[in-house]
């Protein structure tokens, strides 16, 4: 195991009516913030009457910036920032997804700098940046107690991710009732990216990760199991609440205790919705298994020890490599049971930007940690993805 040190700073306020607490949250920590949101779901949902009316009680005046999109862009961020520096804001409220939680983050730090926001997503490191508190709508991104922002530059449509642990929430409150409206497509895609922040994790060149292989295992199972009753039943709490707790927990580090992660799919996915504006769940149900296909040989052992103890493949002893394929093929086609397409044609992608995908994945260096990878490699995945 290697060395680590944890800490999420961000408090979970989680269950039903939970969103009503945001107001007395917030005064904890400023008296005039940013709110921040989306499209327009938490006004069709009421949410977002609720969040104002909680505000009001509690002495919270707010300036608005509504309209993130999914795939969050830079321009946005940009308007964002100057709307805090010219009005002496100091605090992000964020109200919504991942989308919405990433462009808050990129507001909090672009406020306390002089330069250009984007300079944070091209290896400037942030310093510092306001805090942050959010409502989360759908379970997905983890975004609510991760250091991470990622947001498109509409400027060469790239999309990059900026850490820092100043980025993690305040506090995030989950109430699973939120995510009853949401449609069954983008459950479907913020479970394959809760499942695929664990799968990122969970293949490591480490050997000795015994206690945090079995903690994702039982995590990936529990979002297995969850996963068709949420689609089925979309106001069922107790499922919800499962999916909602487990996409936090895929995504706030503690499951990648004592190990490296590889992240190379996330890279080569982001590529994809960079260009494409895809949603960035269904990119990794198409690029997570062919990542898979192309790495496995690396170490058979642990992908058939993934198929046995995830999908409860038999341990084949004389062909440790018919049981790593077998767990490939159920982790596809269980994307494909919730709704996800597994091929870039499925989702109208055809090869024409292979490879400038490819270089611009690998353009500051080689990605990936299971298995280093080179633009040939990025390449022959997107291949394989077809
Ligand atoms: O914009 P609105 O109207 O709110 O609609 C959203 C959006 O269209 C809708 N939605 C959200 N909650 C809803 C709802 N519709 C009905 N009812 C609700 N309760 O869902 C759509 C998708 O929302 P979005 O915020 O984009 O989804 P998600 O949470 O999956 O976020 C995706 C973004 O997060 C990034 C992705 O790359 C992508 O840009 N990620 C961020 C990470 C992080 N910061 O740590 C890590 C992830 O790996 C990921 O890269
Ligand atoms: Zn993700």
């Amino acid at each position: 195991m290697n060395n680590f040190t944890f800490q999420n700073a961000t408090k979970i306020i989680f269950g039903k009516d939970t969103e009503q607490l945001v107001g007395k949250e917030t005064a904890l920590h400023s008296k005039k913030v940013l709110l921040h949101y989306g499209g327009g779901s938490i006004k069709q949902s009421g949410l977002y009457d609720t969040v104002v009316q909680s505000l009001q009680e509690n002495g919270v005046e707010f300036v608005e910036l509504g309209g993130v999109k999914p795939n969050p862009r830079v321009s946005l961020v940009r308007e964002g920032v100057a709307l805090c520096k010219e009005q002496n804001i100091d605090f992000i409220l964020a109200v919504g997804g991942g989308s919405v939680i990433d462009s808050a983050k990129g507001i909090a730090a672009g406020a306390k700098y002089e330069g250009d926001v984007w300079d944070f997503y091209t290896g400037t490191p942030i310093e510092t940046s306001l805090p942050i508190g959010v409502v989360l709508t759908i379970p997905a991104a983890g975004s609510e107690s991760s250091a991470g922002s990622v947001i498109t530059n509409e400027d060469g449509w790239l999309k990059r991710d900026a850490l820092h642990d100043s980025l993690r929430p305040q506090f995030a409150i989950l109430n699973p009732v939120l995510s009853y409206t949401l449609p069954a497509y983008q459950t479907a895609c913020g479970i394959t990216d809760m499942m695929s922040h664990i799968l990122e994790r969970y293949f490591t060149t480490e050997k000795n990760v015994d206690f945090t292989d079995r903690l994702c295992e039982g995590a990936l199972k529990s979002i297995i199991h969850n996963a068709p009753i949420v689609l089925e039943q979309p106001t069922n709490y107790d499922a919800r609440a499962e999916i909602m707790w487990a996409g936090t927990i895929a995504h706030n580090d503690l499951l990648g205790t004592g190990r490296t992660g590889d992240w190379a799919s996330h890279n080569i996915e982001h590529e994809i919705s960079g260009i494409y504006d895809i949603a960035h769940g269904a990119g990794l149900a198409i690029i997570f298994p062919a990542w898979m296909k192309y790495v496995y040989k690396h170490d058979v052992q642990r992908f058939a020890q993934f198929a046995n103890r995830v999908w409860n493949v038999e341990i084949d002893l004389n062909d440790l490599e018919r049981t790593a394929l077998a767990g490939i093929k159920k982790t596809e086609e269980f994307f494909q049971s919730i709704g996800m397409p597994i091929t870039l044609s499925e989702a109208n992608i055809d090869d024409q930007y292979f490879r400038e995908m490819a270089r611009k994945a690998t353009e500051r260096w080689p990605i990936g940690n299971f298995v280093k990878l080179h633009e040939e490699d990025v390449y022959n995945i997107y291949v394989l993805a077809k």
